[in-house]
């Protein structure tokens, strides 16, 4: 995909604009204009710009705010300062602040165009770099978990303590949080994991073959069974067997299993015992102390599963591993895809970050995978997101999530649309809990639409 580059000219002389925007148009450029600063500031949280060329000297943000404003909000943007006043102390104070180059007013075509060119090319460089780090520790943390969370750093406490002992370990979680996945890391940091990790989904198997595939059987133990079969216990022998959705085990299955636990034997269909030796990780959607209770799994099974419990935190309740994630997804499918996306549009990761997540990792995942293939830019947008996520920020109903570089007033609106929107609406409630008057809400509200009628015009 060959997309033009795009390069933002910040002056506020009109003049000077507008003969950039020709000469670099010509030159094959996307051109887009801002009059000063927080015009600049604007379109940097809007769309990708690969260079900003911008002036030094403006009324109020000057170009020395102004790049260290766009190093924080977006550090992938190359700079170029521009100036009448070209000495050389500010072109080192720009330099260190992380611009590019400096050029000197009047501006010669080929130094501008000189000048645009290698910051495209530097910044191919560092983003190469950067996609090649990403690919080397993607190949190193094959299963990697993902997440710097205080709700998971402490589930992962609990698995790395329980991995390299025999013990059995319930992991429990809403689906889609990576019970699976903490399951294979439990085999993969003990002393079995040189020898099988063997996954059964108790819950995929009908019912009337569970206790064939689990147990195995010998030739003609029931009609059909042509030749015997070895069971998952027995092909999980030395290593380690994943039952997964284990609250779906029928009652006399359950009972098996309980045996081949004290026992440290199975017994084939129709056959004799083999002695078997498993390191056993179950794991559940379901709440198991309540099955126990409702009578539909055996007490004694559920304590001999549950030696180590390890609980899995649904993503609502650590949406600060949602950037870590995403990206991770977004490198994931990006390279799968052939596709030249390098990131999240702020607005986008905004709503992200604010969504409930019902389907938790799973869920986030597939949403990135989709936006990915859909995509037609290198930045992913909010118009690439679903429904159920796009024009939701905070969609849990109790927090708003705000990037950094956020103007004072947008943050404001955001705040009072997303406590209107908790209290359906209610202007008077809403005003409560922000701590302002009534009448405050309603003239906000007010300023706003005619604020839009004139944008409108
Ligand atoms: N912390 C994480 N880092 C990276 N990938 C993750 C993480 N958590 C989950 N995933 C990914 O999300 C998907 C779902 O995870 P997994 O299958 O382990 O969930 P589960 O809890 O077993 O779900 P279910 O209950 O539906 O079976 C997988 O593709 C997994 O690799
Ligand atoms: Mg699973």
């Amino acid at each position: 995909m060959d997309l033009k580059a795009c390069v933002l000219v910040v002056d506020d002389e009109a003049g000077i604009r507008e003969s950039l925007e020709r000469m670099l148009g010509r030159a094959g450029y996307e051109v887009c204009l801002a009059a000063n600063g927080s015009e600049a500031l604007d379109v940097l949280r809007r769309r990708k710009v690969n260079v900003m060329l911008t002036d030094l000297v403006m009324p109020r943000m000057t170009g020395m705010d102004l790049l260290k404003a766009s190093r924080a909000v977006v550090p992938d943007t190359e700079v170029v300062l521009m100036t009448a006043y070209g000495t050389v102390d500010a072109a080192v104070e720009a330099m260190r602040e992380g611009a590019y180059d400096f050029i000197t007013k009047p501006l010669k075509r080929a130094v501008i165009l000189k000048s645009v060119e290698k910051a495209l090319e530097r910044q191919a460089l560092v983003l190469e770099n950067q996609a090649l780090r990403a690919e080397l520790t993607g190949a190193r943390q094959h299963g990697a978990i993902i997440g710097q969370s205080l709700a998971l750093r402490r589930t992962l406490d609990i698995v790395n303590q329980a991995a390299p002992s025999t013990a059995t370990v319930l992991v429990l979680g809403e689906s889609g949080t990576g019970k699976e996945l903490l399951a294979r890391a439990i085999h993969r940091g003990s002393p079995r994991s040189r020898k099988p990790f063997v996954a059964v989904n108790c819950s995929a198997l009908p019912e009337s073959i569970i206790e064939a595939e689990l147990f195995g059987y010998e030739k003609g133990a029931f009609t059909g069974a042509v030749a015997s079969r070895e069971g998952r216990f027995a092909s999980a022998d030395g290593g380690t067997l994943f039952l997964d959705e284990v609250g779906e085990l029928p009652q006399h299955i359950q009972v098996k299993l309980l045996r081949v636990l004290q026992e440290g034997e199975v017994e084939r269909l129709g056959g004799r015992s083999v002695r078997v030796d498993n390191r056993l990780v179950a794991a559940t959607n379901k709440n198991l102390a309540e099955e126990v209770a409702a009578g539909r799994f055996r007490e004694d099974l559920y304590y001999r599963l549950n030696v180590i419990a390890v609980h899995v935190p649904p993503l609502r309740e650590r949406l600060d591993d949602v950037p870590l994630l995403a990206e991770y997804f977004l490198q994931k499918y990006a390279q799968k895809n052939a596709k030249p996306v390098i990131g999240f549009s702020a607005l986008a990761m905004d709503l992200l970050c604010g969504y409930h997540w019902p389907g938790n990792v799973r869920e986030l995942e597939n949403v990135v995978e989709r936006a990915v293939v859909l995509s037609r830019g290198d930045v992913l947008g909010e118009e690439d997101l679903p429904p159920e996520i796009h024009g939701k920020p905070g969609g849990n109903g109790r927090s708003v999530t705000i990037p950094i570089g956020t103007p004072l007033d947008e943050v404001e609106r955001r705040v009072i649309h997303e406590t209107l929107r908790h209290t359906g609406g209610d202007k008077r409630l809403a005003a409560q809990l922000l701590g302002i008057a009534t009448r405050t809400v309603y003239r906000k509200l007010e300023g706003e639409k005619v604020a839009k009628e004139r944008g409108a015009k």
